[in-house]
């Protein structure tokens, strides 16, 4: 089914809106109906166990080939998402930075981050995203994969940072790194919340996620089973013990 063919409600008046999106990998029925919303500048945590159906969302959102999505709307600025291949959710200003982190073998630092810049809707330029990242600064003329763990991490959020980025999309930034990195990367997206940047963070570290999120949704089964502030979430142990574990 192309979901585009189904879209006969008009656009939401929020900046980013998802209406009852379902998605599937095959036979696999993974996301169950997802409607949230995003304001500009808002930064949005979804949360939830492993397997809850974190990742599928962010690929359906980046419009990536699997999960398909099958029913439902995905808008942006009132331009419809859910007809778009991924590479046209890029251009529209929508990056994903996966957590693989998909760095690209054989290029320095430099050329991975000039390699995204050619692409349609350059973002920041060098000199700003090296303000940002000091380390990758140092270390531009390195080939980007034999960097540490929390430096590809930054390499990553910053070549998403070369397009234009209207929503940003984190997959476990703070994933498998040491404590002291971790706090490094957190201060480095808490800098980009500053200006503004509309963001999607999934992180297993859920306290992590809710020191920079605004609010928060869980999802549990791929549906969700909670929306509301970060504060509140942060304040309701049952529901984190309940669906968070923590
Ligand atoms: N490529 C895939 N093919 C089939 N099933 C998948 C694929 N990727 C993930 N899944 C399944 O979808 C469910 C949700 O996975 P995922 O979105 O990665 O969860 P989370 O990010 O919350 O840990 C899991 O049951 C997982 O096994
Ligand atoms: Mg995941």
């Amino acid at each position: 089914m192309n979901a585009a063919q189904i879209t006969t409600r008009p656009a939401p008046d929020s900046f980013f809106a998802l209406r009852d999106v379902h998605a599937y990998y095959g036979e696999s029925y993974i996301v169950q109906g997802i409607t949230l919303e995003v304001k500009k500048g808002e930064v949005l945590a979804l949360l939830g166990r492993n397997g809850a159906g974190k990742t599928s969302t962010l690929r359906a959102i980046a419009r990536t080939d699997d999960p398909a999505v099958t029913h439902g709307e995905i808008w942006l600025e009132g331009q419809a998402v859910h007809p778009m291949k991924s590479w046209q959710a890029s251009q529209a200003g929508i990056q994903l930075v996966p957590e693989d982190r998909r760095i690209i073998a054989g290029m320095t630092v430099e050329e991975n981050l000039i390699l995204a810049q050619v692409a349609p809707n350059k973002g920041w330029e060098l000199e700003q995203i090296y303000d940002h990242f000091p380390r990758l600064a140092e270390r531009r003329q390195q080939e980007g994969v034999t960097l540490s763990g929390g430096e590809q991490q930054m390499l990553a959020v910053a070549r998403a940072l070369a397009r234009e980025v209207k929503l940003l999309l984190l997959d476990e930034p703070y994933e498998g790194l040491a404590p002291v990195i971790v706090r490094e990367i957190e201060h480095i997206v808490h800098g980009i919340k500053e200006l503004g940047i509309t963001t999607i963070i999934v992180e297993q570290n859920a306290v992590a996620a809710l020191r920079l999120a605004d609010r928060a949704v869980i999802l549990d089964s791929g549906e969700l089973v909670f929306t509301g502030s970060a504060q509140e979430l942060l304040e309701d142990e049952s529901l984190r013990y309940r669906y968070l574990a923590i």
